[in-house]
């Protein structure tokens, strides 16, 4: 560790200087140098084109980019990319998009695309007055946004609205402008963030000009969008008989997986606990698919764990139902997803995963990654009620395993093999290698 003086102007130094300064920080600096710059990519340009980003890129940090085959939603077949580390993520995903293929896939319906941005303030003058005169003040606010709005505008978006809110029984004067978008194919977090600081602009405006007001008597405190977008919604589900659920789980019933995975859900519905750990399942496919188009996956989660506490009850974004030989298993999740803008021109690898996926608008990508949700949280739910999740999750550590144990290529079927009815541990994979003259023994 380094002594501890303050760094100045580390953003201005180039990216090898910061290279120089940070590794001095780590207890072999050469090798870790090393290493740094093995990340680095080979193409110049490309390598730029990261770094520029963000701040004080040193490095790349590469996660796998996978593929979820058989997708299929509203009748598409999808390849679809996933960026995730979970090694068992990606296979429950496919193992489930595969499943449900021959069993009409996925089918979404787009509940709304709605997103909301606020100018919260202070107001000291006399709020009956400002209720008054808000359409007047509403309509201002959107004449004057005129020169952000227009492109929106001409593509079918825009302000839709624009309420008073008044928050006063929370902390004294306390009100916001609660404005509503359409942001049409782009996550819309800089055209409203842009909007919102314009509408301040001509609130103050508008403010001092009327004379019944005081000087001190409007306060803006912030302009922001919000991440809770409960009506910029995505609805997917898959359906099915339980007879075509025959004997997914050997010597199962489609009747009594039906009856166990409808009490899976149900304890996610009813206990909190459960529930976070089912919506982790949802999100683990969701943002992999967020993360692969380059959206925002911070705001997804901050949204999709908001609107599952929306009843004041933190619970299950996924549902089942079962009406008479009938299985329909279906989620509702919001986003903001943008498929133009931000990234995804920039990115080469976003540009590919929407190419992909056949450029879909900001709904499509929606209902995808909706889906990919829904077939993630299907597989784990699935497995819980039946064979346990540990099985599966074991499998794929077990690779993981060999790989950090370094087993020769050539051995690694025979460990598989070795495993199958075993517990998975890395104390026990290392005791059979030794065993087995894979590896050195530890002293
Ligand atoms: C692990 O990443 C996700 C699960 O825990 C989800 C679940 O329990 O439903 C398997």
């Amino acid at each position: 560790m380094k002594d501890k003086k303050i760094v100045h102007g580390f953003s201005k130094k180039s990216r090898d200087e910061k290279l120089g300064l940070v590794t001095e920080y780590h207890p072999d600096p050469l090798s870790a140098l090393a290493v740094f710059k093995s990340f680095h990519h080979p193409d110049a340009k490309t390598q730029k084109l990261l770094e520029e980003f963000s701040e004080n890129t040193i490095t790349n940090f590469p996660l796998p980019y996978c593929i979820c085959p058989n997708m299929l939603v509203n009748g598409h077949s999808y390849m679809v990319p996933m960026v995730i580390e979970e090694s068992s993520v990606v296979a429950a995903a496919s193992n489930s998009a595969k499943f449900w293929f021959t069993r009409g896939g996925f089918t979404t319906e787009i509940i709304g695309t709605e997103k909301v941005g606020q100018v919260h303030f202070i107001w000291k003058d006399d709020k009956s007055l400002l209720r008054e005169r808000f359409p007047a003040l509403k309509e201002l606010l959107i004449k004057e946004c005129f020169d952000i709005t227009e492109n929106m505008i001409k593509r079918g978006g825009g302000i839709t609205d624009i309420e008073l809110k008044d928050l006063t029984d929370k902390e004294p004067g306390l009100m916001q402008l609660y404005g509503t978008f359409e942001t049409i194919d782009s996550m819309g977090a800089n055209f409203i963030n842009s909007c919102l600081e314009q509408f301040a602009v001509t609130f103050k405006k508008w403010h001092a000009a009327q004379k019944e007001f005081s000087k001190d008597g409007l306060e803006i405190i912030m302009c922001i969008v919000s991440n809770l977008t409960p009506n910029c919604r995505v609805r997917t589900y898959v359906e099915t008989t339980f007879d075509q659920m025959d004997n997914m789980i050997k010597g199962v019933s489609g009747k009594e997986f039906a009856r166990r995975f409808y009490l899976g859900v149900r304890v996610a519905e009813s206990d909190p606990f459960r529930a976070t750990t089912h919506n982790k399942g949802i999100m683990n496919g969701v943002d992999s698919v967020v993360l692969a188009t380059g959206n925002d996956f911070r705001a997804v989660e901050a949204c999709s764990h908001a609107y599952a506490s929306r009843s004041g009850k933190y619970t299950s974004l996924s549902h089942v139902e079962l009406t008479g030989t009938k299985f329909r298993f279906s989620a509702e999740i919001p986003f903001a997803l943008g498929v133009v803008g931000g990234l995804t021109n920039l990115h080469p690898l976003v540009r590919l995963s929407l190419e992909l996926l056949g450029n879909p608008s900001a709904t499509e990508l929606m209902g995808i990654a909706a889906s990919v949700g829904l077939a993630n949280n299907f597989s784990a739910v699935k497995n819980l009620v039946t064979v346990g999740i540990q099985q599966g999750h074991m499998k794929m550590h077990l690779l993981n395993i060999l790989q950090q144990l370094k087993i020769p290529e050539n051995r690694k079927e025979e460990v598989i093999g070795y495993f199958k009815d075993k517990v998975v541990s890395v104390s026990a994979v290392r005791n059979l290698a030794e065993k087995w003259h894979l590896i050195e023994a530890e002293n």
